[in-house]
């Protein structure tokens, strides 16, 4: 896999060690995922192909491949360690679902186009390149298909926003402002978690 970016290989080195106690720790705190996967559902009722890009342990992807029975899933992500996990969790499904080891960098979609593109937990880690990340998924997005984010919103708080900076995730409302001026949104909440600590989104939009 080629790694140009140093913040992918600072990631992969991340996860390396995180991979082992995700699954374990990030229920108490990345809100939102179930409740987007049913809004999403709203939107496209019977989509034919889904991605969702920085997949992890493949905890969207089995709960999309049960939600979505007849949909071709792809998850993406560009560690092995996280991949390795999500491998485990998905294999049941046999062939509707393929796993990618990449960043991404490029469109993937070869023939037909993805009716949804799900982000959880992944947009708000990749800087720089979150912008450049979503005007890729314009390019892999069928036209009536939608991007369905959810992810940290902001803190009021200083030293937490500097804490989850040192866990590689920027949470200062930047990405609510990229995706309102990328995608027409169809819905969009914003939650707060732990009373003032943090806010998360959930945005659903289209192709401008
Ligand atoms: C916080 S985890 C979220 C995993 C999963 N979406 C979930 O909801 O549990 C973020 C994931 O995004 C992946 N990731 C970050 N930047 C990426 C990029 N540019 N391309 C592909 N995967 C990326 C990381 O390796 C990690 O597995």
């Amino acid at each position: 896999m080629n790694t140009p970016n140093t913040s992918y290989a600072s990631l992969k080195d991340y996860y390396r060690w995180h991979a082992r106690i995700y699954d374990l720790t990030r229920w108490a705190f990345l809100f939102g995922r179930a409740s987007l996967i049913r809004r999403a559902a709203d939107q496209v009722t019977s989509p034919a192909r889904i991605l969702e890009i920085g997949c992890g342990t493949g905890r969207n992807l089995a709960a999309l491949a049960q939600h979505f029975p007849h949909a071709q899933i792809t998850g993406l992500d560009l560690s092995s360690d996280m991949l390795e996990r999500a491998r485990a969790k998905v294999q049941g499904f046999g062939s509707r679902m393929v796993l990618l080891h990449q960043a991404y960098d490029a469109p993937v979609a070869t023939e037909a186009k993805f009716d949804i593109i799900i982000l959880c937990y992944s947009l708000s880690m990749i800087n720089p390149g979150f912008d450049e990340v979503l005007r890729i998924c314009k390019s892999d997005l069928s036209p009536s298909g939608v991007v369905a984010v959810a992810d940290f919103h902001d803190s009021r708080w200083t030293w937490f926003r500097r804490w989850m900076g040192v866990n590689h995730v920027r949470m200062d409302g930047h990405l609510l402002e990229e995706l309102n001026r990328q995608f027409d949104g169809q819905f969009c909440q914003i939650q707060r978690a732990y009373a003032t600590l943090w806010r998360h989104l959930l945005f659903i939009g289209k192709s401008r």
